[in-house]
C-alpha cells in the first residue's frame, strides 16, 4: 500500500524562477528567500519519497484560455517545461508516475470529483518553481528531479473558481485513493501558490501580512476551519490571486489527522445529523508535525509563505 507521509506549501513566484536561472540568488534583494528554504532542501534530501503529488495552477500555459479544467491530473510519462514567453526555465525535464497517475484518476473519479485526464502537458512556473525552491537549482542536462511528479492541475484563474471545501475534500479523496494503490510507495503532496499577491488593478502590490499567518495557523491546526474560508475573504483579505491558496487545502486535506473513511457522500446523506456530526471531522491521528516554516515579504510582488509538514 502506499502511503501519502509530509505536505509542504510553498508560493511560486515566476521572479524566483529568474533569480535561480540567472545566478541571483545570492543578491541581498533574494538572499533572505533562498535562505528560508535551505532548511526544507537539507530535508527533502534526507526525506525524499518516491513520487510527489504537485498541486498547482497552469497561467493560462499550457491549457491557454480555450479549454479551463477546474481539476485536471497529469497521467503522461513527462512533462516539458513551458515557454512563458522567455524560452522554457533551464530546468529538467519532469518524470511522470503513469501508474499511480491512472490508478489515482480512477479512484477520485470513482469519488465523484471530475479530474480532466492529460496526457500531454507542458508545465509552467507554477509547478517548477516550488521543485527549484526545495531540490536547488538542476542541471537540465546532466540532472534530474529527484522523484517522478504527478502534476494535479487546479483552476484558479478564470472564474468560477473551486471553493476551499472542494478542495480540502478533494485531498481527502487523493488520500484514499493512494492508500488504495498496492505498491509500497512514500508519496508527499504539495500544495502551491499564494501568498497575498495581486498583481492588477487598483490594489495591485496588495500584501497582507496578518492574513497570511492566520492561514498558516489554521492550516496547521485547524485545517477543517481553514477550508470554510469563503472564496469572497481570499479575494478581499489577500488579494486576487491570493486565491491561489486554496490549492494549499488539497494537500492538507490528503494528510493522516483529517482522513475520513471510505463512505460515500449519499451514503452520509441519509444519516441522522447528529451521527453525521460525529463523523464529520474524525481525527484518524494527531496533528502533523511543522517540520520547518517560512514567511517573507517581498518577492516580486508575493508574499513568501512556506510549510513543511510530517506525519507523526
Ligand atoms: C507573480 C506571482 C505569481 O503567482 C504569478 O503567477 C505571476 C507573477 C509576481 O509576484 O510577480
Ligand atoms: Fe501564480
Amino acid at each position: 500500500m502506499a502511503h501519502i507521509t509530509a505536505s509542504v506549501y510553498t508560493s511560486h513566484v515566476p521572479a524566483i524562477g529568474a533569480a535561480l536561472d540567472l545566478g541571483k540568488t545570492a543578491e541581498p534583494y533574494w538572499q533572505p528567500v533562498f535562505a528560508g528554504y535551505e532548511p526544507s532542501k537539507q530535508w527533502m534530501r534526507e526525506h525524499t519519497p518516491d513520487v510527489v503529488l504537485l498541486v498547482y495552477n497552469d497561467h493560462a500555459t499550457a491549457f491557454s484560455l480555450d479549454f479551463i479544467p477546474t481539476f485536471a491530473i497529469g497521467t503522461a510519462a513527462s512533462y516539458q517545461p513551458a515557454d512563458e514567453g522567455w524560452g522554457p526555465r533551464p530546468v529538467p525535464v519532469v518524470q511522470g508516475h503513469q501508474a499511480l497517475a491512472a490508478h489515482i484518476a480512477q479512484s477520485v473519479i470513482q469519488q465523484d470529483f471530475d479530474l480532466t485526464i492529460v496526457n500531454k502537458m507542458d508545465v509552467d512556473h507554477g509547478l517548477t518553481v516550488p521543485l527549484s525552491l526545495m531540490c536547488g537549482p538542476k542541471d537540465p542536462v546532466r540532472e534530474a528531479w529527484p522523484c517522478p511528479v504527478i502534476p494535479i492541475a487546479v483552476n484558479v484563474v478564470q472564474y468560477p473558481v473551486p471553493s476551499g471545501a472542494r478542495c480540502f475534500a478533494l485531498g481527502q479523496a487523493i488520500r484514499r485513493a493512494v492508500e488504495s494503490y498496492d505498491q509500497p510507495l512514500n508519496v508527499h503532496i504539495w500544495g502551491t501558490g499564494g501568498m497575498s499577491h495581486q498583481l492588477q488593478g487598483p490594489r495591485a502590490g496588495l500584501i497582507n501580512r496578518e492574513f497570511d499567518n492566520r492561514f498558516m495557523d489554521l492550516l496547521i491546526e485547524n485545517p477543517q476551519a481553514a477550508a470554510r474560508i469563503p472564496h469572497i475573504d481570499y479575494v478581499r483579505e489577500a488579494g486576487s490571486e491570493g486565491i491561489e491558496l486554496v490549492m494549499w487545502l488539497i494537500a492538507r486535506g490528503a494528510m493522516s489527522d483529517v482522513a475520513r473513511g471510505a463512505m460515500s457522500d449519499v451514503a452520509r446523506g441519509a444519516m441522522s445529523d447528529v451521527a453525521r456530526g460525529a463523523t464529520a471531522d474524525v481525527a484518524a491521528g494527531s496533528r502533523p508535525d511543522v517540520v520547518h516554516r517560512f514567511y517573507h515579504v517581498p518577492a516580486s510582488n508575493t508574499a513568501v509563505g512556506h510549510l513543511v509538514l510530517a506525519s507523526r
